[in-house]
């Protein structure tokens, strides 16, 4: 599929999906948003195949995601509430088309992550940035909310730093990204890349599905009580030790060998 907005480039069993309009710091509009949803689509059937087993999503340029185009939203105006209803739902749909892909999807953040582009670092399972780079959830400062963003990033950061953060609409540093679990390595940005690709390497001794699997058990536990807990974990780990990856994993193991899917 070829697309206008973003590019993608496959190394072995790597995607890398960038956001490619840098003369607008990677802003984006509804073009942009169709674009993701139809390559997170297309990376579902392509895990599926096991052609992709790691995402690493970036932007073209010097700022990662300066969020929604602001003429885009200037557009927007001039809409309906049910069109600004519709648009806004293609929006979410997209954060969450992306919060779902089965595989693990990494963040590099150099510049700057704001409004819905620090939104997108929250939908990334691992999210790596640059020092220098500035977040913040700054659409209160154009008089709207992180609305659709929201519930992708009260998952990561929790309803004490979003009442700050939110409500302020202040920049802040990777540094505090980082200790409130947006970002999980700050590392110079000579250094992203070597980083970014460490955590590839690690991500590739580990199974494929096993990771899939636990990518979705996290959101399908969270907040549940421990009955209904218990019985979305037992399924879990019953079904990955009778599956051929988790049979193969630990006989690998036991026979001190590397399992299948690690030569490959
Ligand atoms: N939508 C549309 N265009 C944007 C944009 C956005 N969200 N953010 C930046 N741009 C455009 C600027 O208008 C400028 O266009 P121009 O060259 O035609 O003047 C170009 O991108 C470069 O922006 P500039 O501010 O000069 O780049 P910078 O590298 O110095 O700073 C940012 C980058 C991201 C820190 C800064 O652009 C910024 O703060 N943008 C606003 C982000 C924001 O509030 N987003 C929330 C939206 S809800």
């Amino acid at each position: 599929m070829s697309y206008e907005f973003i590019t993608t480039r496959r190394d072995g069993p790597v995607e890398y999906l960038t956001l490619n309009r840098p003369d607008v710091r990677n802003a984006f509009n509804e073009h942009v948003i169709a674009e993701l949803t139809a390559w997170a689509a297309g990376v579902h059937e392509a895990a599926a195949r096991r052609e992709i087993r790691v995402v690493v999503l970036s932007g073209a340029g010097k700022v990662f995601c300066a969020g929604a185009d602001v003429a885009w939203m200037s557009k927007t105006i001039h809409y309906t509430e049910d069109e600004n209803l519709r648009d806004a739902a293609a929006m979410s749909r997209m954060f969450s088309a992306i919060n779902r892909v089965p595989v693990p999807v990494i963040g590099r953040i150099q510049g700057a992550a704001l409004g819905g582009g620090a939104g997108l670092a929250a939908v990334c399972d691992i999210v790596v940035a640059d020092d220098a780079a500035l977040f913040g959830f700054t659409e209160v400062k154009l008089g709207i909310l992180p609305a659709v963003i929201s519930p992708f990033v009260l998952a990561k950061i929790g309803q004490s730093a979003a009442r700050e953060l939110f409500l302020t609409g202040a920049r802040f540093s990777a540094a505090r990204a980082k200790e409130i679990g947006l970002v999980h390595a700050v590392v110079s940005a000579a250094e992203l890349d070597d980083r970014i690709n460490q955590y590839v390497q690690e991500l590739l001794t580990a199974g494929p599905e096993a990771i899939a699997a636990a990518k979705a058990l996290i959101p399908a536990v969270w907040g549940r009580d421990s009955d209904v807990a218990t019985s979305i974990t037992a399924a879990a780990i019953a079904a990955r030790r009778v599956s051929p990856e988790g049979q193969e994993g630990l006989r690998a193991f036991l026979e001190k060998r590397a399992p299948a899917w690690r030569a490959k």
